[in-house]
């Protein structure tokens, strides 16, 4: 297998920029695991008849987005089918293997594979919804279901197996990426900030998309809310070990982390 690059951390700690940088820097695929979360997130709130159930935290106000599947996606058929058998896995007590679904070959072409089909049809929902805080808290909630654990992880480990002949490996950001998707990662990283400095970068992105509804106190209390529950649910917990370098960005800018990790991922690719 590739050379692989993990990068973990809370929400907005720079994992996402750090990632796409790193990835350029050493011709490696990147791939964004929060998108395949948070798509499955919007399958969930656009097709569910109670979307609010998503949003089961009591500190943060569900606000359904209102779109339509038709806008979200080109694939609808893919996102009925896999939100189906998202609600009967739930109905059955959560005992069918999804990785079984995806592969089969109804819902694929013969020549393209599961993760890189499903990868791109996160790619086709616009970023002003799929990155939004309140689709960030859909995958954190959806994130607790042990089957769409199972599923991402299968598709995540499909993908690093064949990132494409052009790249030299794979660098991964998330919340669980080399304590359970990757445990045997060339490199594992745990990027965190301050949460009032992350905060700060998400009420700056949520500008840029032109949420005007965002407030600085609101997107404070969600990532906090994300955090706690990403950091304590039973399955995958957000964690880091003594084999990752960790990495506290508050108060470095970007070119000098990138420079830090840089060096520190050449010696252990050197020596892989
Ligand atoms: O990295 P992000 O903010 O886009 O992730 C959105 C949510 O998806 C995050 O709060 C929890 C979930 N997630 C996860 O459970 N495991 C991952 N490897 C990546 C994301």
């Amino acid at each position: 297998m590739k050379p692989i690059i993990a990068i973990d951390g809370p929400a907005a700690s720079g994992k996402g920029t750090m990632a796409r940088m790193l990835a350029e820097h050493f011709h490696f695929a990147y791939l964004d695991s929060g998108s395949l979360y948070r798509a499955f997130a919007c399958i969930e709130l656009v097709l569910s008849d109670k979307p609010n159930v998503l949003f089961d935290d009591k500190t943060v106000k569900a606000k359904p987005i209102n779109v339509h599947l038709s806008d979200l996606c080109e694939d609808y058929d893919f996102l009925r089918i896999l939100s189906d058998i998202l609600k009967e896995t739930e109905a059955k007590k959560r005992k069918i293997d999804f990785s079984s679904y995806i592969t089969h070959k109804d819902f694929f072409s013969e020549d393209v594979s599961g993760a890189h089909e499903f990868i791109s049809i996160a790619k086709k929902i616009p970023d002003n919804i799929l990155k939004s805080e309140i689709v960030g808290m859909g995958a954190s909630t959806i994130g607790k279901l042990p089957e769409v654990r199972a599923l991402l992880t299968s598709l995540m480990r499909e993908f690093a197996n064949s990132p494409g002949d052009d790249y030299l490996g794979t660098v991964i950001d998330g919340r669980d990426i080399g304590t359970v998707v990757f445990p045997n990662a060339t490199c594992k990283i745990f990027l965190t900030a301050d949460l009032k400095v992350r905060a700060e970068r998400r009420f700056k992105d949520a500008k840029d998309f032109g949420d005007t509804s965002a407030t600085f106190e609101s997107i404070y209390e969600t990532l906090r809310s994300r955090d706690e529950r990403d950091a304590s649910r039973s399955i995958a917990p957000m964690t880091y070990d003594e084999t990752y370098i960790v990495v506290d960005t508050s108060n470095i800018n970007i070119q000098e982390v990138f420079n830090k990790l840089v060096s520190i991922i050449d010696l252990r690719l050197h020596n892989a």
